[in-house]
């Protein structure tokens, strides 16, 4: 049994989500790989029981490596056991974390060919001190008109842990 686990990040949050997702698959017995969809082009699924895909959210965007691999890989991934997680910091708010209530999450799955057997969506993290000037000054202008935390020295972590944990449960439950 081998599972595959790919991931779409720009400061290193979705991987870190997606590696812990991956030690809870491997203590559990099964084997995965994980990769960075920036370094995929084109991969045989079949060799592999189940895929997970995770990408984080930058500018009301995900990665365009993730809409390039869902469109070429997509009559493999309708055809095995699929889940797909987004990490953003909208859903640090509870009432935006769920599937149905993130707006990123939702134009996804309207907009993908690919319909995953199971979603979530997790918060990510702010990292104020190790964002470019710019981004800095963007992500703050958006904490403060969105009730956020507004110190740019300041690193805050909002993912929920237990939350990932539930959804690697999922995961090795899907069918
Ligand atoms: C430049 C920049 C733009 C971002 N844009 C958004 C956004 O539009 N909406 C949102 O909810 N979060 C946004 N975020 C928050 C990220 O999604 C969050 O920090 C996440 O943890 C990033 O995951 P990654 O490290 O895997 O890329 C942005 C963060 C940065 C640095």
């Amino acid at each position: 049994m081998n599972y595959l686990l790919l991931y779409s990040t720009q400061d290193g949050q979705t991987k870190k989500i997606i590696t812990h997702i991956a030690e809870n698959i491997r203590r559990a017995g099964i084997g995965c790989d994980l990769r960075d969809l920036a370094t995929v082009k084109h991969m045989n699924l079949a060799p592999y029981h189940k895929v997970m895909v995770g990408a984080s959210i930058r500018y009301g965007h995900f990665n365009s490596a993730l809409y390039k691999f869902v469109t070429s890989h997509q009559k493999q991934l309708n055809q095995m056991p699929t889940a797909f997680f987004s990490v953003n910091l909208t859903a640090r708010k509870p009432e935006k974390s769920t599937p149905e209530t993130n707006a990123y999450l939702r134009k996804f799955l309207t907009k993908s060919p690919w319909k995953p057997d199971l979603c979530d969506v997790f918060a990510g993290a702010l990292l104020y001190p190790r964002y470019r000037w710019f981004d800095r000054i963007m992500i703050q202008f958006i904490m403060r008109m969105t009730g956020g935390e507004t110190d740019t020295t300041k690193e805050v972590e909002y993912t929920d842990w237990a939350k990932v944990d539930h959804f690697s449960e999922m995961f090795l439950q899907l069918a």
